[in-house]
């Protein structure tokens, strides 16, 4: 049976690496019979976690104005897999990205039971050096295990730079092929 599964990118770069390899991974998961909700988080204004444990007290997750709140809080909590997305930033998340990671913990002060999911992340970074994609991998890892989430497969591409440049590896197919783990 078809899975709804939510795609968070973190990339401000349309054309870019992370979104070449966003692009064919959701085209083997629709062909797969998933459905795909995506959330292009450089293109919203999601904003930062304020910690200030309000969180559901205005009815909304989070208690500032936030594009988090509203379809994109509510497709990540009836999602059956979240999808990270993302390019690697001074060895961490975009902000963009970690902006909505971070306001999942909305999640948690409110209550909300979002365990049981599947898990899936696609980095990639200029740098050829694996442990620079630990960055992004161990927290989504550690973020995964603390949620109760399956970690089902990532993708983790180094050596890219330029736009473009994910052609000259086998990224995109292995982004592809990461669907069939869904
Ligand atoms: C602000 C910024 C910070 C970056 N920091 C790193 C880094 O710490 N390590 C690295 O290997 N690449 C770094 N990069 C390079 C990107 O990870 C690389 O260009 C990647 O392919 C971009 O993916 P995209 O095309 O999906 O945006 C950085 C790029 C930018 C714009």
């Amino acid at each position: 049976m078809g899975k709804k599964i939510v795609v968070l990118t973190g990339s401000p770069r349309r054309k870019g690496n992370s979104f070449a390899m966003t692009e064919a991974f959701i085209q083997a998961a629709e062909a797969k019979g998933h459905s795909v909700t995506r959330f292009d988080t450089a293109f919203m204004d999601i904003g930062f976690c304020h910690a200030c444990m309000n969180c559901y007290k205005k009815g909304q997750p989070c208690s500032f104005k936030s594009d988090f709140n509203g379809t994109m809080a509510d497709a990540i909590l009836a999602a059956d897999a979240i999808v990270f997305t993302t390019p690697v930033y001074w060895y961490s998340f975009p902000a963009q990205l970690k902006g909505a990671i971070d306001k999942m913990f909305s999640f948690v002060v409110g209550g909300k039971d979002f365990a049981g999911k599947e898990c899936a992340l696609i980095a990639c970074c200029e740098e050829e050096d694996p442990a620079v994609l630990d960055g992004v991998r161990l927290p989504i890892e550690r973020t995964a295990a603390l949620n109760g989430w399956t970690m089902v497969g990532s993708v983790c591409v180094g050596g890219v730079m330029e736009i473009g440049d994910i052609d000259k590896t086998d990224g995109v197919a292995r982004a592809a092929a990461l669907a069939e783990r869904f």
